[in-house]
């Protein structure tokens, strides 16, 4: 069930291979190359680590630089070599052959090195031990539910948690926690003696694979699994409760890799009640988890959900920054603080986090999320890599011209030590893991990406479509297609210009213009009769761009030069506002909402040619959400057009259908 058209079914192997070693990564590869049915015999294949090598092999491998995870992959003539520092190096080079083998590429005379660009290449899991339809819910899961937990407990058949190892290996994923960052009253335990035994399952399966679990801890555990009577970071009891715990945890699980921790964020407990700072209560946690090489991840996305919408001074955007910039450098070496990609909450746009790259001296994770929450739940395609790609390529200027985003991410900027890139998975137990197929891509996606962030967004759909349909070059062409234009056009119908939020409240599909504007959560758009947008600047704003560098704090400062992109996201704009486009912004409003709707429905048009072209499933799940699709944008494109033309009074130059 599993692999039937995903990137990993093909069927094609090696007939004649060699893999050195004994571990148990090691036997995960003679397991995988054995699966395999349809055998190429032409060459003898070599899976090893440096170290057995011989010494006549060494020689030719010495020269390469390969780093921890990295391998290279080299036919000597004799043999093709897959060589690694360490078994995972090797294992993801047997993934990354059997990929050339499945895409039919050359292997004769191939040579060829792999660093990751990132050390830490994480997922987190927002699944639940609770007991919706008897399995674990997924908070903003859209795949059906939890591979991890069922009936208020850890999954007694584990064989879909060993698939899922197998997909993440495949991508070079080593890092996963598995339960939500909102950690309820049951998930709280999986640090206890009463779940761990079976956590410690999951970490076996895992660890065959590479993978390191995390755990998401309760900040109030002391109080909640212990009964004290508080969780203050700088008491010596809670103190002493969690390194005991923690100890417990590798006794169950030696390379046990850490915690996330989400407090002091939308009602979660934390050190602020007591009065304590953020690096009060990461480093408590830190402190214990040290002996063992442990990491807490920390996150960032603080601010205040009690928010009065009248009260136009508090700006959500600013919250993470001047949360954690004055904390910057008092954080253990073994905390990275964990951002996200932009200051509000994974919209369709969003300018990147100005805390990426304003410390210097603290860790720093980047925090994506491959869940399309905002990006049309698994109904509405959308295919996220071209916007990674976008947000790696900034420039923050924080060390002058070339401070990228990339460099950022993966510490080299500020030489940090621990550092990468995390994301929101977006899998759960639907057969095809990602309920609409082209999700797939995402995941898939996400993985390649930040191994090596120079891949481009082509390439990476490229590979996915051959590796999961084959090699028919019409079905390349309609599905790289219908993905590459997937994200503008998502843009198009929705939220305008990066205003955001102007999605049904809570669930965050479809759209409601008003829905938030009320609200105390912070994401608000001001549309009047003058004009819409949130003015952040620092001369008549909340100063918010101010918070970034120098050129990009003149940039997004005045009206002119913002892009117009992000024009909604930094000004008030009037409906008459001429962007750099040549169009008023009342009319870019209107053409690209009523454009949103045209692509899906070209979306539509091109995929049903694939009838007949790839496996039946697949078309008919694309198909039906193609739809869903169409039905949403159609809505969305009415209500903002009607609700900016009644605002504004102006009508569409185009005379279209507005209501
Ligand atoms: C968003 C999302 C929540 C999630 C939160 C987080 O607000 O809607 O479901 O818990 O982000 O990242 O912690």
């Amino acid at each position: 069930m599993a692999y039937d058209s995903c990137w990993l079914s093909s069927k094609v192997g090696l007939a004649n291979f060699e893999v050195r070693g004994e571990t148990p990564i090691t036997e995960t590869i003679n397991d995988e190359l054995n699966q395999k049915t349809e055998l190429v015999d032409a060459k003898k294949f070599i899976f090893s680590t440096f170290e057995n090598l011989s010494d006549a092999e060494k020689s030719i491998f010495d020269s390469f630089e390969i780093k921890d995870e990295g391998y290279v992959i080299k036919d000597t003539g004799v043999a093709v070599y897959v060589v690694g520092m360490q078994d995972k190096g090797v294992l993801y080079g047997m993934f990354h052959l059997l990929r050339l083998l499945a895409q039919k590429l050359e292997l004769v005379g191939i040579e060829l090195v792999e660093n990751p660009y990132n050390d830490i290449r994480m997922l987190n899991h927002w699944d639940n031990m609770d007991e919706k339809d008897h399995m674990g819910s997924v908070e903003r899961g859209y795949a059906g539910n939890s591979i991890f937990f069922e009936n208020c407990a850890i999954v007694k058949d584990k064989r879909r948690i060993k698939d899922y190892a197998r997909l993440l290996a495949s991508i070079g994923i080593n890092s996963v926690s598995i339960n939500n960052v909102n950690v309820h009253a049951l998930e709280s335990k999986l640090i206890t003696k009463e779940l761990l035994p079976e956590v410690a399952e999951i970490a076996e399966i895992f660890r065959k694979y590479g993978v390191t679990l995390f755990l998401s801890v309760n900040y109030a555990s002391p109080i909640t699994l212990a009964g004290m009577d508080t969780s203050d970071p700088l008491d010596e009891n809670v103190k002493a409760w969690w390194k005991k715990q923690l100890a417990e945890v590798y006794d169950f699980i030696p390379d046990f890799g850490g915690v996330v921790v989400k407090a002091d964020s939308e009602g979660r407990p934390g050190p602020f009640t007591y009065g304590r700072t953020h690096a009060d209560g990461a480093n408590m946690l830190a402190e214990a988890l040290a002996p063992y090489g442990g990491l807490v991840f920390w996150r960032c996305f603080v601010y205040n959900c009690q928010q009065d919408w009248r009260d136009r001074k508090t700006d959500r955007a600013r919250a993470a920054y001047d949360h954690f910039m004055p904390l910057d450098g008092t954080f253990l070496d073994n905390v990275v603080l964990q951002i996200k990609n932009g200051p509000i909450d994974f919209q369709v746009r969003e300018p990147l986090s100005p805390l990426l790259g304003g410390m210097t001296s603290t860790n720093q994770i980047l925090e994506f999320q491959v869940t399309q929450e905002y990006l049309g739940h698994s109904k509405d395609a959308c295919f996220i890599i071209p916007q990674w790609k976008e947000y790696f390529d900034f420039d923050t200027y924080a060390k002058g011209s070339g401070s990228t985003i990339n460099k950022i991410a993966n510490g080299s900027l500020y030489g940090r030590q621990h550092s990468g890139v995390v994301a929101v998975a977006n899998i759960g137990n639907d057969a095809n893991w990602t309920g609409h197929k082209l999700a797939q891509a995402n995941f898939y996606g996400y993985g390649r990406l930040i191994w090596n962030p120079s891949l481009t967004a082509e390439e990476i759909a490229t590979e996915w479509i051959q590796l999961t349909f084959g090699h028919e070059g019409k079905v390349l062409e309609i599905v790289k297609n219908v993905l590459l234009d997937s994200w503008p056009t998502y843009e198009k119908y929705t939220a305008p210009l990066s205003v955001g939020f102007m999605v049904q409240p809570h669930l965050h599909y479809g759209v409601n213009i008003d829905g938030y504007e009320y609200s105390k959560w912070g994401t608000y758009h001001f549309a009047d009769c003058n004009g819409v947008g949130v003015d952040r600047t620092k001369v008549t704003g909340t100063g918010y761009t101010h918070q970034y560098f120098e050129p990009n704090i003149a940039l997004y400062e005045n009206i002119e030069t913002c892009p117009d992109e992000l024009l909604l996201f930094f000004h008030f704009a009037p409906y008459t506002h001429i962007l750099q486009s040549g169009k008023t912004l009342i009319q870019h409003i209107y053409d690209t909402h009523f454009e949103g709707v045209i692509d899906v429905e070209n979306f539509i048009k091109k995929w049903d040619k694939l009838e007949g072209l790839i496996d039946v499933e697949s078309f008919t799940n694309v198909k039906d959400r193609l739809h869903l699709q169409l039905a949403n944008a159609k809505e969305w494109r009415d209500q903002i057009n009607t609700y900016f033309y009644r605002k504004s009074g102006i009508a569409d130059l185009h005379g279209r259908k507005i209501y």
